[in-house]
């Protein structure tokens, strides 16, 4: 990708703390696309924040709208869309953004999830227990499935105008 614009929008998937929003935002800027994040959409749609949809309806209720959210984003014209680190896990949401746009993985190793989380209450997964060993678990279970996106960059102890620059040499 060296064209100005995109052909199709570009979904960063990827853990808490791989870096989504800091690395869209770097290649939003470089693509000249706006920067869309769905999470703050989601906040938006719901008029409450991640952590209380969570704590008053549940994660199954979250995830309902979180795939009626990333629906209508990825019918607007291309843009770089960071998705909550579950959302790529849901069937239904996968195949939208299979159909509907380019996946991008930003693969971290767990060092780098601890430190980049470290402190953030706003993420309602990592409120309760040791925030390291449930990252080790997600990581476990989601690794092979965001091993399906389209494109795979490590961001590993990066910065992210780093990730960024060699995400876009590989759109
Ligand atoms: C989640 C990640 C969060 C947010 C919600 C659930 C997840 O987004 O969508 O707390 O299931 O991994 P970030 O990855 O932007 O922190």
């Amino acid at each position: 990708g060296s064209a100005p614009g995109l052909q199709r929008t570009v979904v960063l998937v990827g853990l808490m703390g791989a870096g989504k929003t800091c690395v869209g935002r770097c290649l939003a800027r470089m693509a000249g696309v706006p920067f869309v994040d769905a999470d703050a959409e989601i906040e938006t749609a719901a008029r409450l924040p991640i952590a209380e949809i969570f704590a008053r309806y549940g994660e199954a209720e979250f995830r309902a709208t979180e795939r009626r959210v990333m629906e209508r984003l990825l019918e607007r014209s291309p843009c770089v869309l960071a998705t909550g680190g579950g959302a790529f896990m849901a069937e239904e949401t996968r195949a939208l953004i299979r159909a509907q746009g380019v996946s991008l993985w930003l693969r971290a190793d767990l060092e780098t999830l601890v430190a980049r989380t470290a402190g953030r209450s706003h993420r309602p997964l990592l409120n309760t227990g040791d925030a390291r060993e449930t990252l080790r678990g997600l990581m476990e279970r989601r690794y092979p499935v965001y091993a399906e996106a389209d494109v795979v960059v490590d961001t590993t102890q990066e910065p992210p105008h780093t990730t960024a620059r060699r995400a876009w040499d590989a759109l």
